[in-house]
C-alpha cells in the first residue's frame, strides 16, 4: 500500500534534507529538482518510501491541490508542474484507451487538452456519424449529455461514457416533454423538426432531427405544403425560415445562453478592430438574425459573412484566402482554428462566450472515466427506438 504524507516541498537541497529527516515513519518526501522532474517525465514512475512506486500524475495532482498553501509558492515552478501534470495524464489516457480499445470523441468546444487526446473532434453531426461507424465497443464522449445520449441511441450495442454526467445544455433544457406534446396537439398535422440539442425523450416525439450543419436541408426535404414545428432554438429557426423562404414554420422560443449572449454590438466592435476581416457566425447566436438581414439587404459585404456549424466554420476558415477572422461562437473552437491555420488571425466575437457545461470535461475526469468505465449513458429502449427514427433521418441528410 502506498502511504501518503500530503506535503510536497519545493526547497533547496539542504533544506529538503532537513525536512526529510524531520518526517515521521509513515511520511515520504520527494525532491523536486529539475533533473528529477526530467527523469520522472521520461519514466513516469517515481520511487517512494517503503519500496513502493507511485505514478507521477498522482504526485502532481496532490501537489496542485496543496501548492497554494505552501509558504514558498513559486508561480513559475507551479506552471511548469501543471504542464508536467497534463502531459503525464495525456500519456496515461492514450495508453489506457489503447489498452481498453476505447474511442474518444470530442466536440470542437472542448478544452485543448481534451481535444488533444481525442481520436476524432467535430461538430454534433460529424460526431454522431463517427459514433455510428467506429469499430470500438466503448465510446468515451467528451461533450454534453445530449451528444452522449445520441451516440447511445445510434449504437445501442456500445457502451457510451460521459466523463461528467452533469454536463448538460441550456438549449436542450428550454423545452419539456409536456410542452412539446401540447404544442403538437395545437398543430396536429404539423411535422416536428428538432435540433439535436434536445433530450432523448424530446427526440422520441420528433419526426426529424437536425443539426446546425443540415437544418436547412432537412427542412427543404419536407413537402412545402406541410406545416412545421421547429424547436427549440429560435435563432436557428429564424435562420432556417429565412434560408428556405418557408412561411408555414412555427418556431419555439428557446435559446442557448452562450450564443444568445453574443450581441451584434460585440461583433461590430471586433469587426472594427481589424482590417479586411471575415465574420463566421454560428446559427444559434443572438446576432445571427440582424447580420443575416444586413447580408440580405446588401448593407454588409455578402462574401465576408458566413453562418455555419462549428465544423463548417473550421473548414471554411482553412479554405478562405482571408487572413483575419471574427468568430461568433463558443471560444473553445479557437484552439483548432489557430492550430490548423498558424498564419491566420482569429479573435472571439465575445471572450465571455464559454459554455460551462462543455468545460466540465477535464483531462482528470476523462482519465477517471477510462479507468473505472463509469458514468455510462443509457437511454430506455422504448424511447431510444422512437428517437432513432428521427436521428436516422438526420444522418441521411447532409
Ligand atoms: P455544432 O453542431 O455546430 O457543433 O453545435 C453544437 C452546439 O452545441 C452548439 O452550441
Ligand atoms: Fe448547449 Fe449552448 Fe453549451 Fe452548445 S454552447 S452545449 S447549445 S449550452
Amino acid at each position: 500500500m502506498v502511504s501518503w504524507y500530503p506535503l510536497i516541498h519545493y526547497r533547496s537541497t539542504t533544506e529538503s534534507f532537513k525536512i526529510i529527516s524531520s518526517l515521521n515513519e509513515s511520511g515520504f518526501s520527494f525532491l523536486m529538482t529539475r533533473s528529477v522532474l526530467f527523469w520522472v517525465s521520461k519514466h513516469g514512475w517515481i520511487p517512494m518510501s517503503h519500496g513502493n512506486y507511485c505514478h507521477i500524475w498522482q504526485i502532481l495532482r496532490k501537489f496542485q491541490s496543496i501548492s497554494h498553501s505552501l509558504n514558498h509558492y513559486n508561480p513559475k515552478f507551479y506552471r511548469f508542474m501543471l504542464v508536467q501534470q497534463s502531459s503525464a495524464l495525456k500519456e496515461e489516457i492514450l495508453r489506457l484507451k489503447k489498452e481498453k480499445d476505447v474511442v474518444i470523441l470530442a466536440h470542437n468546444y472542448q478544452v485543448p487538452d481534451v481535444q488533444d487526446v481525442a481520436d476524432f473532434t467535430g461538430d454534433s453531426l460529424g460526431l454522431s456519424r463517427q459514433a455510428a461507424t467506429v469499430p470500438q465497443k466503448t465510446i468515451l464522449f467528451c461533450g454534453v449529455n445530449f451528444m452522449a445520449e445520441t451516440a447511445a441511441i445510434i449504437s445501442p450495442e456500445k457502451k457510451v461514457l460521459l466523463p461528467d454526467l452533469e454536463a448538460g445544455c441550456s438549449l436542450a433544457d428550454s423545452i419539456t416533454i409536456d410542452e412539446l406534446k401540447n404544442w403538437k396537439k395545437q398543430h396536429p398535422n404539423a411535422i416536428a423538426v428538432g435540433y439535436v440539442n434536445t433530450t432523448a425523450e424530446i427526440k422520441s416525439e420528433l419526426d426529424y432531427c437536425c443539426t446546425s450543419s443540415n437544418a436547412v436541408n432537412v427542412v427543404k426535404s419536407i413537402p412545402a405544403d406541410k406545416e412545421i414545428l421547429f424547436l427549440p432554438d429560435m435563432f436557428l429557426g429564424s435562420y432556417v425560415a429565412k434560408m428556405t423562404g418557408r412561411k408555414n414554420i412555427h418556431i419555439w422560443a428557446g435559446e442557448c445562453h452562450v450564443h444568445a449572449g453574443i450581441t451584434p454590438d460585440d461583433v461590430t466592435k471586433k469587426l472594427n478592430s481589424m482590417n479586411n476581416t471575415e465574420l463566421v457566425i454560428h446559427p444559434e447566436c443572438g446576432c445571427t438574425t440582424p447580420f443575416m438581414y444586413d447580408v440580405a439587404d446588401g448593407s454588409f459585404d455578402n462574401n465576408k459573412v458566413s453562418i455555419l456549424s462549428t465544423e463548417g466554420m473550421l473548414n471554411h476558415v482553412s479554405k478562405s484566402k482571408s487572413k483575419n477572422f471574427v468568430v461568433a461562437t463558443e471560444t473553445g473552437i479557437l484552439y483548432k482554428m489557430r492550430k490548423d491555420n498558424p498564419d491566420k488571425k482569429f479573435i472571439a466575437a465575445s471572450e465571455k462566450a464559454e459554455c460551462q457545461y462543455m468545460k466540465m470535461i477535464t483531462l482528470q475526469n476523462v482519465h477517471d472515466a477510462l479507468v473505472n468505465e463509469k458514468n455510462v449513458v443509457t437511454v430506455p429502449k422504448e424511447i431510444a427506438d422512437k428517437a432513432r427514427v428521427a436521428i436516422d433521418r438526420m444522418l441521411a441528410i447532409s
